[in-house]
């Protein structure tokens, strides 16, 4: 059995390099390449006409692999995350069912779990951008709710609730320093950016109820042109979309299934095949495994189970854990303290 196809492009390119590894896991694992035919020589656009037989050629497929690496970690460079920190951060109000008032946060422990999570990033590849934090707003450092990202539009939120809404413009105003085109919505919907809004195969799912409302997610469709599915959230304790759902790189996704009901369930298992689905149990999820950073093949998240890690390591991931306890306390994680931008 042999099988042919073409590459256009220049063979030594890391970027060549990495189609065919697609190519050759599309074809299945088991067939390698056994002999390369290189078309032209070394220049722009030449034809590679690459010959598959079924059998293993160990040395090229790890030059293609680790070639394949290197293109993913330049293309991680480019990756920018905002975090805001941990400066006044406080449980000075209860908004959601992890905040209690009577309990306190340890202010330098907090700073240092969050300089962790920023080294973490930062190593994986991830460009740190600092927004500076205000006196008045004590979950601010939540970035992950500053907005909706798409490209250079910001769709600055709309806090539900009023102890929040005071950062609007604070990250309004940021976003508009930093040359993106910022985008508001009605007054009376609430919509809470990226906490709520989570890009998976060119679409973004949205969650509703505790935090936004489904009128949101038609006018974020509207503004961005992006098809948006819609996803009730069916408890209190998992009411952003982000402490339960979490789309990764090549269209995996960690998820609670117990976070949505039957429906959403439905809606869940329609979008993405089984083998890219990893569930999380009920553990794992009340410490937040499912609120995680994925930057390359990288998913950093609060300390959690041996088991999840294994199970992200099936998938290709490298798991790192952090400890993030002192969040936790406010109902946020690692993915809640950053924003993609
Ligand atoms: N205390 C914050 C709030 O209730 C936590 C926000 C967590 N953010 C998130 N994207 N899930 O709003």
């Amino acid at each position: 059995m042999k099988k042919t196809f073409e590459l256009k492009g220049h063979i030594l390119d890391s970027l060549i390099l990495s189609k065919l590894l697609d190519k050759i896991e599309e074809l299945g694992v088991e067939a390698y390449a056994a002999e390369v035919k290189v078309g032209a020589k070394r220049k722009d656009f030449s034809v590679a006409n690459l010959s598959l037989k079924p059998m293993i050629m160990k040395k090229w497929i790890k030059l293609c692999k680790l070639q394949k690496f290197r293109a993913q970690k330049r293309c991680d460079m480019a990756e920018k995350i905002l975090m805001c920190p941990p400066l006044y951060f406080d449980i000075k109000y209860s908004i959601n069912p992890w905040m209690n008032t009577d309990i306190r946060i340890d202010a330098k422990k907090a700073f240092e779990q969050w300089q962790n999570l920023k080294s973490i990033l930062q190593d994986a590849g991830a460009e740190i951008k600092i927004i500076d934090p205000q006196e008045d707003v004590p979950d601010m450092v939540f970035t992950a709710n500053a907005a909706l990202i798409y490209k250079n539009k910001a769709i600055i939120s709309r806090f539900k609730y009023k102890e929040r809404k005071k950062e609007e413009k604070y990250f309004f105003d940021w976003f508009n320093e930093n040359g993106y085109e910022t985008l508001i919505l009605p007054e009376n919907i609430s919509f809470e950016g990226a906490g709520d809004a989570l890009y998976l195969n060119e679409k973004i799912f949205a969650g509703y109820v505790p935090r936004t409302d489904i009128s949101a997610h038609t006018c974020i469709s509207e503004l961005l042109n992006i098809p948006v599915t819609s996803i009730e959230l069916a408890t209190n304790s998992f009411y952003h979309i982000d402490t339960c759902f979490c789309p990764l790189s090549g269209g995996y996704l960690i998820y609670y299934p117990q976070a949505f009901d039957s429906y959403g369930n439905k809606v869940i298992e329609a979008n993405v095949p089984e083998e890219k689905r990893i569930k999380v149990t009920e553990e794992e999820a009340s410490k937040f495994s499912c609120n995680a950073v994925n930057v390359g093949k990288t998913v950093v998240t609060n300390l959690t189970t041996e088991r999840f890690t294994k199970e992200l390591e099936k998938k290709g991931f490298f798991h790192i854990q952090t400890d993030l306890s002192e969040f936790i306390k406010s109902g946020g994680s690692a993915k809640c303290l950053t924003l993609k931008i």
